[in-house]
This record gives structure tokens, sequence and C-alpha cells, in this order.
């Protein structure tokens, strides 16, 4: 096979020149082609079949011990112009990054099959989705593809009609850390990646298209691509409020998406809809709202953590039809990690027996991949071509002290200062040290394909005379008390905080003014029936003005290490809240 498309074949006919593979496999999304790889797959040992009978359809992929998370300091982006990759990114000419990358492919696929992977990112008929071809020799990767993507002939189809594409070239090479790169060329809509087989690294549609590139041509062309969930919460009346929330990886996006209510509230008919749980492609509407999709078609969600007490929906969601990539297993061969209350690991993620001198038995960044249209609280409008429109955008990171449960800015200017400042602690989802508190404006420092200076004005200039823009908040779910632990109970109670949000929006609720923000004052937000005593929640709203005359000078140095890139305007803003925190 081969495509209508001359463009298509002349790239995969160079490719296969340069990595000269066994075999050339078109894939079509067909049923009868994932079973026929899902069979390869458990016969070579890629995948091991877990429990039927308890996991109708789930396998277990162990990728190689060195490849566990994405790998920051091997992404590069290659522009032309260094200072348009900005300090957030590790930069390399591209005429070098092609001639180092292309000497790593070099031969890499003889023994091996190439596969070629037509992808959609959004809804197949949405004018905001647009399309990609991954080239991989990773079986395990097409099958993933396959659940995170809308895969196959549709996509083709639309390719041959648009004429152009996302290129996107992946090998697993030999895993070698050493011989790793995660390449992004913006002006020629490509992406090269080698010797990985992980998440984020190998699943181009995903951080490299949907985030890297598609921030790049979100700049371009006036939209929005952005490290956000999508949720819509449903009122006991039946109005609908979607909201889109950047948190960094592994601070609380797919648990978000998938909110439970609390017990009084579901009682009362409040009801959640899944959208996205990672990314969010925004654009204006004729009406002046930002209208939303998820350019994912499933969810690639961290394992550790997840159960029926923390997200029921996500414990539903992935009891079938499942890939889980570096958990445990039990000894009746079911899927195991860190966070479920029953069954014990007998088998650790790297295939050792359990035992705990060894570290946790599932790796901290295990997870699930898993197709959306098997979440309960899928919304009915995931799919709409048009998007759904935004009322809130929330930030929000792991701050152990200083920041309050919720706060909202004064307006966008000062939104998009409260986004370019989140901090957050490091987690597992990426390679090195976790925990440390890093500046990640919003949620986007692994994955902002230009300069963050621009960003910034990029941001700011949605803010035109006839734009109805959402409101901006920030949460915080992981402040600490003394003692070390959570002081709000998190999860299914976040939608008390999500509630005052959209009273916010709607003008229904009071707040009290402070330098940073609109709070919630004692009795603004419903603690009804949760067990949370009245000192935890006077910290979680509490303003610290010397502690934040401290993070907003921070803020300030911050914003200067993109230099002249920075906006005016933006500094302005930051000006403006240190002098009304001097005053306070
Ligand atoms: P994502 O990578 O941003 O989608 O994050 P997840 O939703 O997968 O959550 C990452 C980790 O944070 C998991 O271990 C969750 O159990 C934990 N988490 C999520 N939401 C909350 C919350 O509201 N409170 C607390 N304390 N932990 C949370
Ligand atoms: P996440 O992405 O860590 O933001 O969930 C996974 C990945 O890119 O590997
Ligand atoms: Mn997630």
């Amino acid at each position: 096979m081969a495509s209508k498309l001359k463009a298509l074949n002349d790239w995969v006919d160079d490719v296969a020149r340069l990595t000269r593979p066994d075999s050339i496999r078109w894939c079509d999304g067909s049923d009868a082609e994932a079973a026929a790889l899902r069979a390869e797959m458990l016969a070579d040992g890629t995948l091991m079949e877990l429990n039927q009978d308890t996991h109708p359809g789930c396998t277990l992929h162990r990728s190689h011990p060195s490849d566990v998370a994405r790998v920051e300091h091997l992404t590069l982006v290659c522009s032309k112009n260094e200072d348009d990759a900005g300090p957030n990114n590790h930069w390399m000419d591209p005429a070098a990054a092609h001639a180092k990358i292309d000497a790593l492919f070099e031969g890499c696929m003889q023994g091996r099959t190439m596969y070629v992977i037509p992808y959609c990112m959004g809804p197949i008929d949405s004018p905001i989705s647009r399309c990609g071809v991954e080239i991989t020799d990773s079986p395990y990767v097409v099958a993933n593809m396959r659940i995170m993507t809308r895969m196959g002939a549709p996509a083709l189809a639309r390719i041959e009609r648009e004429g152009t594409f996302v290129k996107g070239l992946h090998s697993i090479g030999e895993l070698d850390p050493e011989r790793r790169y995660i390449m992004h060329f913006p002006e020629e809509l490509t992406i090269k990646s080698y010797g990985s087989g992980y998440g984020g690294n190998a699943l181009l549609g995903k951080k490299c298209h949907a985030l890297r590139i598609g921030s790049w041509q979100a700049r371009q062309e006036g939209w929005l691509a952005e490290h956000m969930l999508i949720v819509g919460i449903e009122n006991p009346q039946g109005e609908t409020h979607y909201i889109a929330a950047a948190f960094p990886s592994a601070c609380g996006k797919t648990n978000l998406a998938m909110l439970i209510p609390p017990e009084g509230y579901r009682k009362a008919g409040w009801k959640v809809w899944t959208v996205g749980d990672d990314i969010c492609w925004m654009r204006p509407g004729k009406d002046g709202r930002l209208y939303a999709i998820n350019p994912e078609a499933g969810y690639f969600g961290v394992a550790p953590g997840t159960s029926r007490s923390t997200n029921p929906t996500a414990m539903e969601t992935i009891a079938r039809d499942t890939i889980f990539t570096n958990v445990a297993v039990t000894a009746d061969n079911q899927p195991w990690w860190e966070g479920l209350p029953h069954g014990a690991p007998a088998t650790d993620w790297q295939g050792r027996p359990f035992d705990a001198k060894n570290g946790p038995a599932a790796h901290p960044n295990s997870r699930f991949t898993v197709s959306a249209k098997q979440c309960p609280s899928w919304s009915p409008h995931a799919e709409d071509k048009h998007g759904v429109p935004i009322s809130a955008i929330v930030f929000g990171g792991r701050r152990p002290s200083l920041v309050p449960l919720v706060f909202e800015a004064h307006d966008w200017t000062h939104g998009v200062l409260i986004g370019a400042a989140m901090g957050s602690e490091t987690t597992a989802a990426a390679t090195g040290a976790v925990g440390v508190l890093r500046r990640d404006s919003m949620a986007m420092k692994p994955f902002c394909g230009y300069n963050y200076g621009d960003y910034f004005a990029h941001w700011l200039s949605f803010d035109k005379p006839d734009a109805k823009l959402p409101k901006i908040f920030h949460v915080n779910w992981f402040r600490k008390g003394d003692d070390g632990k959570f002081l709000w109970p998190g999860y299914g109670e976040n939608l008390r905080v999500l509630e005052w949000i959209i009273d916010r929006c709607k003008g229904a609720v009071g707040a009290h003014e402070t330098p940073i923000g609109y709070v919630p004052r004692e009795g603004d937000l419903h603690v009804e029936g949760l067990a949370i005593d009245e000192r935890a929640l006077d910290t979680l709203l509490a303003v610290d003005p010397m502690g934040w005359a401290s993070e907003v000078a921070d803020i300030g140095h911050y914003l200067e290490s993109f230099g002249t890139r920075t906006p005016e305007k933006l500094k302005a803003e930051q000006r403006r809240v240190a002098a009304a925190l001097a005053n306070a």
C-alpha cells in the first residue's frame, strides 16, 4: 500500500532508504490489524497477557529499566534561530541536529518492520484538529497510538485532502540512554525521536506534536495548544460549565478530569463530564468565547495512587482493554501498584520477585493506556467539532507552603502573570530529582515549543475588545501542614472549589480582595459535611504578605530571564502586584 499523496510517499521512501527496514506496513487502524499486532507482541514477549478473568483484554508491557520517563535534557527544539527556542528549551542548529540524529537512524530498522501511522489529533471532522504521520519500528507504539489518537484510514483520507501533515520519525534504536534524542524542527513540522520507547518520548502525537509543534503552530495561527485537562461541571439546574486546567505532569489532571462529586453533591444532582485529561487546543469562536477540543482519543495515565477511593472513574475505565506499562503483578497475574488497597505484588515492574529492598513494586511513573470511550464520565460533547466553550482557566501545581487553596485573577493580564509564575515540585513523570520546586509557566516548561517570552505575549494577545475570555484562577491541592500531611482532602472534594470558581464566573458568590487576587471568605466555600478543621481551612485561605512579597520578587527575576522577549505589559503587572503587597 501507499498513499495518494506524493509528499507522503516520498518521505516514507526516504525514511526507508535511511533506516533499511525488512518490511513496511501502512496502518489502517482496523480491528484485524490490531488483533494481529497484539498476537505478534504476545508471541515475542513485548506484551504479556494479564489475568483475563479479572482484566479482560488487558496486557502488560515492561519498558527498558533505563527508559521509564520523559527525558527533558535530551529533548531539543531545533529552530533556525536559537532565540526562538528560548532559554526554556534545549536548542541545536537544525542542520547539525539532522546530521546527528540521521547518523543514529542509519540502518537502524534492519531486521525490523517499519510501521507508517497516519493519525488525527482531535475529532476527525473538526476544523481545530491537525494530522500527522508517525513512522516507527515499535509495535508497542502502534498499539498505543491506536488508543491515544484517531489512527488509520480516516486520518489518511484527511491528510490526502489537506496535503499537509506533521512528520514524526521514531525508532527505539538500541534503547541506549547515550544514544537517545527527541528533536523538534518546528519550521519543518518535523519530529525525530531515537532511542526511547516510552510514553511522551515515543508516542509522537502526544507531547511532541500536540504540544511542542502544536504550540508553535498555534502562535502563528492565533490559537492555544495547552497542557490542560478539560472538564464539564453540570449543576443541579442542568447547566454545564467547562473548565480547562493546567497542572504539571503527575499533579492531578487525570484525577480532576474524572472527578466523582462528594456524596451530598451527587445526591443534589451534580455531574462531572470528562472531555480531556492532558491536552487542550483552544481558539476564539465567533461569539468571542474560547472553544476547546481534546486532541487525544485516550488516556496515558499515572497508575500509582489510582484506586477506588481516589479515582473510581479511572478504575472503571481501566477494567478492560488496557495496556499497562511498568506496573507490578500479583501472584494471580493481576496488575498492581502502590495505593491499591487490595492484593499484593508478587513480581515488580522489572519482572523480579517483589522485594521491598528494590524500591516500589510498580514504577512511580508506571502508566495505563486506555480509550477515552471506556470512561463512564466521557462527555457527550467530547467529539463536538467546534469544541466546548470554556468558562474558567485554572492553573495549579504542587506547592507545600505559601500558595492558598484557590484564588482568582483580577483580569486576563493578571491571570497570565499567575500562569507564568506557576511553580511546582518536580515529579517522577520526568527523569531527575523529585520534589524540587521549579517554575513551570502554564505547566508548559517541558512542552512549550518556543521562547516563553513570546508565549506570554501570545497569551496576552487574546485580550481583544470583543473577546469574552474565561476568568483565570489558581488552585493548590498540595498544601502541607506542620506534620507534613496534606491539609486539603483533595480528589472528589475539589468539586467544592470548582463550584466557587463557577459561581465567581456567574457573579453569584463573594470573595475577599487581596494583592494576589480574590480569595474566598469563610462561608463562600461550601465545606458542609467535609472532615476538615477550622485551623486547616484558615491556613488554606490565608494570604501571607511577607511570603508573597518574596515570591513576587522571585517571579520578577524569572520574567527577566527571558530578556526583551518578555512583554513589558507582563513586567508592569508584576510591579503592580509587588507594589500592592508592599502596601498591604
Ligand atoms: P496528571 O499526570 O496531571 O494527570 O496527574 P494524576 O491525576 O495522574 O495524579 C498524579 C498524582 O497526584 C496521583 O498520585 C494522584 O493520586 C495525586 N493527586 C491527584 N489529585 C490529587 C488531590 O486532589 N490531592 C492529592 N493530595 N493528591 C492528588
Ligand atoms: P505526562 O505525560 O507525564 O504529562 O502525563 C506523559 C509523557 O509525556 O510521557
Ligand atoms: Mn494524566
